[in-house]
């Protein structure tokens, strides 16, 4: 397969929240332009969104806003930024800050909380890592659930021919312990995962797989190693032909506050990834 260009984008969290001293909407606006200067840089063929839009579900301070006023920021997002994304099919995963139902979600989305994209040569599995609790009446922070062995095998099957690379919002590493799990990642079709939610852009273990964060465009506390920032906004391509793939974590330049001075964070790449086959 000639090669193909991917962009994942996760934990943009549009909401009440300033972060480094930029409001939401401007950083929504920032968000949607750095995604078109990079699909000029190098066009991407497909854009996997791996949840956390909002804050329409939250626990904590004044609660979630779709369970408290009924208002959707990642419908809001949509409406406002969709037609402004590059012109390629793009999905969202729902994360632990969209907790809607299977028919919620589609209504306000276009898609489903669960589904398989293919690319070439590679089969995208995105499943539902908080699809526990759904349509919730009361505030809470999202219901784990565990990598669906089962479906995964069942896709596999179905596209007997493919790579597999395994998108989610979460990876929770502690509780994908089984047996079945190991069993299943040992599969050497299955290439890595990807996930969001821990808002750093590192990489993990699990069972003898690579578990590659995507980063944020919202906030993080954690200090990249060897530098005393945080995280920046940004998110990863992933470059994908027949001998291997390539992601890095890609931060476009950005005028912030942190710790109450203004910096301008170059554009810059960090947190590449290879693996060959
Ligand atoms: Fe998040």
């Amino acid at each position: 397969m000639d090669k193909k260009r991917v962009l994942l984008v996760s934990d943009t969290h549009h909401c009440h929240h300033e972060w480094y001293g930029v409001g939401s909407e401007e950083r929504m606006e920032r968000l949607a332009r750095h995604i078109a200067e990079e699909y000029e840089r190098d066009p991407f063929a497909l854009i996997l969104f791996l949840g956390d839009y909002s804050l329409d579900h939250w626990k904590w301070q004044i609660g979630g806003s779709w369970v408290a006023e009924k208002r959707s920021y990642t419908k809001e997002w949509l409406d406002r930024y969709a037609d402004r994304l590059p012109p390629v099919p793009y999905y969202l995963l729902a994360g632990n800050h969209e907790q809607y139902g299977e028919v919620l979600w589609e209504q306000l989305t276009g898609c489903k909380r669960e589904t398989e994209v293919v690319l070439g040569e590679y089969l995208f599995i995105l499943w539902d890592a908080y699809g526990g609790e759904l349509d919730p009446d009361y505030h809470h922070d999202g219901v784990y659930t565990p990598l669906d062995v089962e479906r995964i095998r069942q896709l596999m099957a179905e596209h007997a021919d493919k790579r597999v690379i395994l998108c989610s919002h979460h990876v929770a590493i502690d509780r994908e312990q089984s047996e079945q799990t190991a069993a299943l990642l040992a599969d050497p079709r299955i290439v890595c995962l990807f996930a969001g939610h821990t808002h750093r852009a590192d990489v993990r273990e699990l069972h003898g797989k690579k578990v590659i964060f995507t980063g944020n465009y919202s906030y993080c506390d954690t200090a990249v190693k060897g530098d005393p920032r945080p995280y920046m906004w940004g998110f990863r391509d992933l470059y994908l032909d027949d001998t291997g793939i390539l992601t890095r974590y890609i931060i476009p330049e950005n005028t912030v506050t942190l710790n109450g001075e203004e910096v301008t964070v170059p554009y810059h790449v960090m947190g590449g990834v290879e693996i060959k086959f």
